[in-house]
């Protein structure tokens, strides 16, 4: 299965959305924060980032979350995921395939940005650069899921197009609802 896709190739100055740079320019892009400029190296996720991202998952999104994304996401999806860094570290992830028995459907498992990086468009950009990928490898809609207690998410969902439902009753089994998300992917995506 392959959702590989181009290289992310993006620069950003805050404010003034994104300017795609080609494939063969490093993938970077700046962000002004109030006190400092910070370069974000954008690439295609490895194994090896699972650490990292295991590392961060609860800290990030407030609550244990980890369990939900075991090492296999990026053993068997690395490819279709992407890996933001800047220079202290990890500043966000996506974790998104294309679905194996659904081939017209990309799914997004997890996305998340650290805190100082929240509020830039980051994860919207993520999200973009997937949706261009998965229609190019012929899906027709994207869909995702979050609990009914991720106001945050649930917004974001919203502002990127998505139509949301929930929360559905003992969707992840008994006792534990989720909200679904589900966007059509269109050629102006
Ligand atoms: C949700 C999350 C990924 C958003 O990342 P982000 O880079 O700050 O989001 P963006 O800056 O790209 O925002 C895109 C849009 O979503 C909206 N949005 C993002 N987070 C929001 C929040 N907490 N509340 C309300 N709206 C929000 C933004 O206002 C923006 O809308 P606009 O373009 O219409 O103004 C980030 O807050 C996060 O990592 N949260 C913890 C992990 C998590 O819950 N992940 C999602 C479930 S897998």
């Amino acid at each position: 299965m392959s959702l590989r896709g181009a290289r992310c190739a993006v620069r950003r100055t805050a404010g003034h959305g994104i300017v795609a740079l080609g494939q063969r320019t490093p993938p970077r892009r700046v962000v002004r924060h109030a006190s400092r400029v910070d370069t974000l190296a954008v690439r295609v996720a490895r194994p090896d980032d699972y650490g990292a991202i295991a590392a961060v998952a609860d800290d990030w999104w407030g609550r244990p979350v980890s369990r939900a994304l075991p090492r296999l996401f990026l053993d068997h999806f690395h490819g279709s995921s992407r890996v933001v860094e800047d220079d202290h570290g990890l500043a966000a992830f996506l974790i998104a395939f294309r679905s194996p028995s659904r081939p017209d459907v990309g799914y997004i498992h997890f996305v998340g940005v650290r805190p100082d990086h929240r509020g830039t468009g980051l994860a919207r950009s993520l999200y973009q650069d997937f949706f261009r990928r998965a229609l190019t490898e012929g899906c027709r809609e994207v869909e995702a899921i979050t609990a009914p207690s991720n106001a945050g998410s649930i917004a974001f969902h919203r502002s990127l197009g998505f139509t949301v439902n929930g929360p559905v009753p003992d969707y992840d089994g008994p006792g534990r609802p989720m909200m679904t998300f589900r966007r059509a992917l269109a050629n102006s995506t």
